[in-house]
């Protein structure tokens, strides 16, 4: 049978409760200036692994204005802790601004740099890690990502069907994507070949790869 994800979505999403007060403002605000956040049906799904897993530490990169960040607060133990990373600076305030505004500041940090220079200066200890920022990056967070992630850790990486662009050969891709469509597919193969872990890859939203530290 194929089918047509869009109306899946639809279908799924169907059920799905809004955010309600300010973290819908926050959602909707974003959503209207098209600033890239979190997909409704990925969302739920990220909601049911943190349910699960109740990591303490979690690593976000990408935090866009705070969204995804503050909805994971929301369903984390009390005392857990998320650190977030976003390169651009105006985005990184609006999102402590957001954070502030819910207070959660003491709960979720937000630190402004390039992830590939970030992650060398975090220390080893996170349960889970969220990673949402440039895709064709992925492959250059790897290593460090697996440096500071717990064993028995969880990754969940977003976006990386590339809206199904990923599974056309790399002659068919536009020019203008065709680096990052080679870098997911470098990075999917070395996630699911690396011995330190397992690695499912979901087509939810649009696509996840979800990888668990051995
Ligand atoms: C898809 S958005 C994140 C959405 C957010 N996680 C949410 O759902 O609310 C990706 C973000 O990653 C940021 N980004 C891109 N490259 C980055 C890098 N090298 N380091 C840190 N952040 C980066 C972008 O500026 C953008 O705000």
């Amino acid at each position: 049978m194929t089918y047509d994800y869009d109306r899946v979505a639809s279908f799924i999403n169907s059920f799905g409760k809004d955010d309600e007060g300010l973290l819908g403002e926050i959602y909707e605000k974003a959503v209207s200036e098209k600033i890239p956040v979190i997909r409704r049906e990925t969302r739920e799904f990220l909601k049911v692994l943190i349910t699960e897993k109740k990591p303490m530490h979690v690593l976000e990169i990408g935090t866009a204005v705070g969204y995804s960040s503050l909805y994971m607060s929301n369903y984390l133990p009390e005392k857990a802790h998320i650190t977030t990373i976003e390169l651009d600076k105006a985005r990184a305030e609006e999102a402590k601004e957001n954070i502030k505004r819910l207070e959660k500041s003491d709960r979720i940090t937000v630190l402004t740099g390039d992830a590939s220079e970030v992650l060398k200066t975090l220390k080893k200890g996170f349960d889970f890690i969220f990673i949402d920022a440039a895709k064709a990056q992925y492959i250059n967070y790897y290593e460090e990502v697996i440096k500071i992630i717990n064993d028995g850790g969880m990754i969940l990486s977003d976006n990386v069907l590339q809206e199904g662009e990923i599974l056309e050969s790399h002659y068919l891709v536009a020019k203008r994507n065709r680096t990052i469509h080679d870098r997911m597919r470098e990075y999917l193969y070395r996630i699911k070949n690396d011995d330190r872990m397992e690695t499912a890859i979901i087509p939810i939203g649009d696509g996840v790869a979800l990888s668990c530290m051995k």
